[in-house]
C-alpha cells in the first residue's frame, strides 16, 4: 500500500501528497481510520496492490452521517482500464446497501484534475463550490480545490441497481 501511494504521488496533478509525504504513519493512519469509522477497498494482483480507495467518518456525533477523507489511487500501470471506476462503485455499493446511516459522501479534487472531477460527477457527485488558491503546485503556482459531495436521495435510489444509482 505504501509503495502504491508513493508511486501514484510521484505523478503530479493527482494526489495532494508528495512522494516523500507518503509515510508509514500516513498509510497506517488512514487504514486504521477506515477500519474504525469507514471503509477501504483494495485491488490486488498477486502480491501487488494495484489500487485502493478509502474514506471515513469524523468521530463527532454531528458528522457521523458523513463519509469523508475520501482518497482513491490506482497504480500508473493500471490506470485507464476501469479499476478506479470498479473500486469507487464498490465503495458506493457499500454505502448505498449496507450503510443507510451515511447520508453524505464528500471529497475534494484539485480544479485542474478535470478527468477525475468528471469521473466523480459520473458517479453522482456534485460540485459544491470552490476553495480558491488552496493547492500549491511544485512549480509554486496555486490553484483551487473543488469540494464535491454525493447526497443520499431515496427517490433516486428507489428501484435502481446500486451502481446505476451511484451514477
Ligand atoms: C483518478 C483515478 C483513481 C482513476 O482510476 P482509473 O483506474 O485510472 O480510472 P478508470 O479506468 O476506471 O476510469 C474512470 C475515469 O477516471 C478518469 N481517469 C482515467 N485516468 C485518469 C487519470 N490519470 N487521472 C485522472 N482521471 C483519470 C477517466 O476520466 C475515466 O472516466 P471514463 O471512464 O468516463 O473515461 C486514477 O487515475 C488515479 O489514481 N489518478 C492519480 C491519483 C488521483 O488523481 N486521485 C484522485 C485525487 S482527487
Amino acid at each position: 500500500m505504501l509503495e502504491l501511494y508513493r508511486r501514484v504521488a510521484r505523478m503530479p496533478g493527482g494526489l495532494a501528497r508528495l512522494e516523500d509525504e507518503v509515510s508509514h504513519g500516513y498509510v497506517e493512519g488512514f487504514l486504521n481510520s477506515a477500519l474504525e469509522r469507514g471503509m477501504s477497498f483494495v485491488a490486488v494482483s498477486g502480491d501487488r496492490v494495484l489500487g485502493e480507495i478509502h474514506a471515513c467518518s469524523p468521530s463527532l456525533y454531528c458528522f457521523a452521517h458523513v463519509l469523508g477523507d475520501l482518497t482513491i489511487a490506482v497504480d500508473l500501470a493500471a490506470q485507464g482500464q476501469g479499476l478506479g471506476r470498479a473500486l469507487f462503485a464498490r465503495l458506493m455499493r457499500e454505502v448505498i446497501d449496507e450503510r443507510p446511516d451515511i447520508e453524505r459522501v464528500e471529497l475534494i479534487a484539485r480544479e485542474t484534475n478535470v478527468r477525475a472531477i468528471r469521473f466523480y460527477e459520473s458517479l453522482g457527485f456534485e460540485r459544491e463550490g470552490l476553495f480558491r488558491q488552496r493547492i500549491r503546485n511544485l512549480d509554486g503556482s496555486v490553484e483551487a480545490d473543488v469540494p464535491m459531495a454525493w447526497i443520499r436521495d431515496p427517490e433516486r435510489l428507489a428501484g435502481k441497481a446500486p451502481d446505476e444509482a451511484a451514477g
